[in-house]
């Protein structure tokens, strides 16, 4: 299992390419995300997620997704009802500045919860053999910062709300725009009770 990130990544054709933002426009374009994801990405709401300190070419994948969900009404891409119609007048320059700017942002963490702490941690760093589910570090990383260059998300210190939707819409395949259906996969393994404790965990991850 140790193995499948680089795998995954080699999947990705990693040419290492770079992302070209511009950190100052975007805070400059960001004024619209702020009433949501606050002006510094921390946001508030635990059903908004923080896009403080995320992977740079992550954010500029889910805008480009989140707009062609809107495009293709779901059939392709990401489609939210809330977010995709905030992608979908943004240009691919837009979506590479805005991505710089929250990058370049310190997120807030949370904490972990107790009760599920031991169930989350054992998921995370070995997975269930039984289930035939693999660890989430393999591609999040030991500390929940994912892995940028392969635009696998930071999940450290994510809402645990969000983050338990998440996985829930990838189980149900509502959420569809992981390639190679990595996530759809992962989360399909899954029970109910892992996902909250693994989604309690990962706040006060890093
Ligand atoms: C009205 C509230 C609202 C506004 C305004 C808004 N967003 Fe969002 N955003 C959301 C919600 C809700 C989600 C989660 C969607 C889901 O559950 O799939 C989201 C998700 C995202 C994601 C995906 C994060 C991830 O971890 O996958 C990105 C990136 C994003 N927003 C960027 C932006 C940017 C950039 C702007 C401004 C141009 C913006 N948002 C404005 C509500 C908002
Ligand atoms: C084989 C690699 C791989 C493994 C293993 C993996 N993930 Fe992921 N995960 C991904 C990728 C790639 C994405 C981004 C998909 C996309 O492009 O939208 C993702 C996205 C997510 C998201 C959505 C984040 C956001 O900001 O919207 C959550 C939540 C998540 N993973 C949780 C987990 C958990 C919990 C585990 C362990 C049980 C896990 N993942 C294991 C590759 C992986």
């Amino acid at each position: 299992m140790k193995n499948l990130a680089v795998l995954a990544a080699l999947l990705l054709g990693l040419t290492g390419s770079a992302q070209a933002g511009d950190a100052e426009a975007g805070k400059a374009k960001a004024a619209t995300c702020a009433a949501c994801h606050n002006a510094d990405g921390n946001s508030v709401n635990p059903v908004w997620p923080k896009l403080a300190g995320q992977n740079e070419g992550y954010i500029v994948k889910q805008l480009q997704d989140l707009k062609k969900g809107m495009e293709t009404q779901g059939k392709e891409g990401r489609l939210n009802p809330t977010m995709s119609p905030m992608a979908s007048p943004l240009s691919q320059t837009d979506m590479e500045d805005l991505a710089a700017y929250f990058a370049s942002q310190t997120a807030q963490m949370g904490a972990a919860k107790k009760s599920t702490l031991e169930q989350g941690q054992s998921l995370w760093r070995g997975g269930d053999k039984k289930a035939g589910l693999p660890a989430c570090q393999a591609c999040h990383g030991p500390t929940g910062m994912g892995m940028a260059a392969a635009k696998f998300p930071r999940l450290s210190g994510q809402h645990a709300d969000y983050i338990k939707a998440q996985l829930i819409a990838f189980k149900k395949g509502e959420r569809g725009n992981d390639l190679n259906a990595m996530m759809r996969d992962v989360a399909s393994r899954m029970s109910e009770e892992q996902i909250q404790a693994v989604a309690d965990y990962v706040g006060g991850l890093h």
